[in-house]
Parts: C-alpha cells; structure tokens; sequence
C-alpha cells in the first residue's frame, strides 16, 4: 500500500477526525444494515487502544444541502454504540462553537459523531471554508470511507490539505483488495454487470473491453442492449435515447476487442413486476408485447455460472433482475452461488449485489466484499486513482 496508514503516525492521546462512510439504509428511525458501521470498527477500536479522541464525520443520505430530519445521524451513533460497547455522543452540528466546546472536553478513548456532513450545503462544494474548520477541530485526518472516496467532499478531499491526512484499516483493506483488478488481475478475467442503467457504467463498461476476458450482461440494463440491437422488449425497463446510443457504441466497440461481451440468451418475463404475477422464459430476442424482462433466463444463468466457475478473478457489481422478489431472483442467486463456488479471486461490489450475496447468506464466501459500489466502479474506472485517496500522504 503507497500511503500511510492510521499505523504510520503518532495518534496517542491525539484528536483524531475520522471520516467514515455511515451512509446506510434506515428503517422506522433504526439502522437496517450495519455492515458499513462494523467496516469501520477496527480502527475507531484502534484510535481509542491508543488513547486518542475519535471525532467521525459522515454523510447520510441525500438531503439536498440542508437539515433533514429523517436523515439525521443518531440512529447511526446508537447503533456504533452498541457495537463498541461505549456510549458515542452524537453532536447536532457538523463545525461551529457547540462541537469544539465538547472536542475540548473529550478524554483519551471517547467517541463522537458529528452530524451529517450534507446538511451543510458547503461540503459537497468541498468549500475550503468547511475544511478549514473541520480541521480546526483535530491534530490528524484518518480517511476510512471507501464508499465516499470518489467524492471531492469538504470532509472526504478539502479538510486533507489542513492535517497530516492517512488512511485508516478499511480504506487500506479495500485498496489492496481492488488492486488487482487495475494493475494484473487472474486470467480469465470474468465481469458481471447488472443494474438499471448503461449510461451509469459506460466508462467501466468501456474499461472492461480492453482489460477483461468476459463481460457478463443482465439486470435491466441488458434490455438497453436489445433496444440497440432492433429486439422487442415489450414493456421491459429500457434507457431510451442516450442509453440505447451508449449501447450501440459499447457493442460496436466490443465487435473489434478480444473481450467477449456476453448479452442475455434468454429472459424471465411477466406481465407486471409482482410477486403473483404469472411467468415465462422466452428468448432473448422474443420478448412479447406487453410483457417485460425481469431476470435472465435459466440458459442464460447456466452460461453465466460455467464462465464465472472457470475464472481466476472475478468482479460483479449489480444484480442481475429483481431479486428482491423470489420469482426473479434466480438468475442473480445462480451468479451468487458461481462466485461462491469460484476458486478464483472474487469480488463483489454494490449496494444492491452485496444485499443480494448477503440475502442469500453467500457473502463469507466472497474473497472480498466491497463497502463501496460508485467508489470501487470509479477505481477501476480511472485505474486506481480516487479524490478521496490521492490526497493521503505517500509512505
Ligand atoms: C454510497 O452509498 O455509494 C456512498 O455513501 C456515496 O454516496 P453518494 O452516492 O450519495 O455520494
């Protein structure tokens, strides 16, 4: 790893601001999902073994540059908390008078947590004004929000040229697991893309075609494919215009590359997107008016398995039709349970593609599971550089 870790510097009895990736889906005011809370345990545990003040800072949502009130971060600080087994003070500004009066009063090993960074509408300008102050309120900056990395945020980029900036255990694991994957990843080289939209995963897309062996396409964004092609897709999920243009280009590209980009054989189609609704397996190229793609098809996930089984290294972000609903999650559980069977290095990164690892109880026997879907896209995307990472000092 080229930069320095939270392990390269002195942090005793220091005030440490923490920059994490709190960002997780709530329900009825409690956190539903976890996971990105204990991915940053192990170094608010290390920072309190070494006496130091650990001050967090994250995003929570999207509130759009203001205060919003189901986005505040207590139900976060409960659920840290809980896992520390320490009591974690939740503060209810983000920089100002309150929050360096209690930053005054903190002893070695106490925990607080700022409120949501995107309430004030400077950190997301990456104002210099907010990083000024949000460095005013420590002695070093420790980065451990992967997730957040590929934002040039007051708190994930501007507050860095103010301290000396490292990054912390996660940031440092995820790093080093992603590194492969842009420097000299196994052979076959295996990527299954699914989710909505083409338009969002172009620049990978077109990333891929030159680095990987395969590509393995579904999820909706498979339709936009058909679209390019001339296929009927019926009431299918499709990203008209510019996406069908991304589409066509991407496949005009792929014609002339080594990679092979592998499109659906076969669909699941339904009348609606509901569980009761009836379905049928049709071909790719044969959706029937008034009914839409909501999986791939068993041929399909048949392919997909076999080539993801033989492969040395393998990359899956997005789900590959609805999953959330059992009669079209078969197609993203047969990719699931591929990678599990894989002998090869296996990542998964996504939002939706780690729920789906982690619903199908799947998610331990991924070689690594990121916490970031935009941020580890955008790293490969860009060959490893990220705002959040470039600024951390070098080892
Ligand atoms: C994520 O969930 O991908 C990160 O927390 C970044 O969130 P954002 O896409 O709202 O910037």
């Amino acid at each position: 790893m080229a930069k320095k870790t939270v392990r390269d510097i002195d942090v005793v009895g220091k005030r440490v601001l923490v920059r994490v990736d709190f960002n997780v889906p709530l329900k009825d005011g409690v956190v539903r999902d976890d996971t990105r809370i204990r991915a940053a345990l192990p170094t608010i545990i290390y920072l309190r073994s070494q006496g130091a003040k650990t001050i967090l800072t994250s995003h929570l949502g999207r509130p759009k540059k203001q205060p919003k009130e189901g986005l505040v971060m207590d139900p976060v600080a409960a659920r840290l908390s809980e896992l520390l087994d320490v009591p974690v003070k939740k503060l209810d500004e983000l920089t100002g008078a309150a929050v360096e009066s209690v930053v005054q009063q903190m002893k070695p090993g106490d925990v607080v947590l700022l409120e949501n960074s995107r309430f004030d509408p400077r950190e997301e300008k990456n104002d210099p004004s907010l990083a000024a102050e949000l460095a005013g309120l420590a002695d070093v900056y420790v980065d451990d929000a992967f997730g957040t990395a590929h934002r040039a945020h007051a708190t994930t980029a501007g507050v860095a040229e103010h301290l000396p900036a490292v990054a912390g255990f996660l940031v440092e694991k995820e790093l080093e697991a992603l590194d492969t994957l842009v420097t000299s990843p196994g052979r076959p080289f295996v990527v299954v893309l699914g989710g909505a939209k083409v338009t969002d995963k172009i620049g990978v897309i077109e990333k891929f075609l030159d680095v990987a062996d395969d590509i393995l396409v579904g999820g909706a964004m498979a339709f936009t494919f058909f679209k390019a092609q001339g296929w009927s897709v019926g009431t299918s999920l499709v990203e008209e215009d510019e996406g069908v243009a991304v589409a066509k280009r991407i496949l005009d590209k792929a014609a002339s590359s080594y990679c092979n980009l592998l499109l659906p054989e076969d669909v699941v189609v339904a009348e609606k997107a509901e569980a009761d609704a009836e379905t049928k397996v049709v071909k790719a190229d044969a959706i029937p008016d008034g009914w839409m793609g909501l999986d791939i098809g068993p041929a399909t996930a048949a392919t997909y398995a076999g080539t993801i089984m033989g492969a040395d290294e393998v990359f899956w972000n997005g789900p590959m039709g609805m999953f959330e609903v059992d009669a079209f999650a078969a197609g993203t559980k047969a990719v699931a349970e591929a990678m599990a069977q894989c002998k090869g290095m296996t990542i998964v990164g996504g939002g939706d593609s780690v729920a789906a690892v982690n619903g199908f109880g799947l998610a331990d026997k991924m070689a690594h599971v990121s916490t970031g879907g935009g941020a580890s896209l955008e790293f490969i995307e860009n060959d490893g550089v990220l705002p959040g990472v470039t600024v951390l000092q070098d080892k």
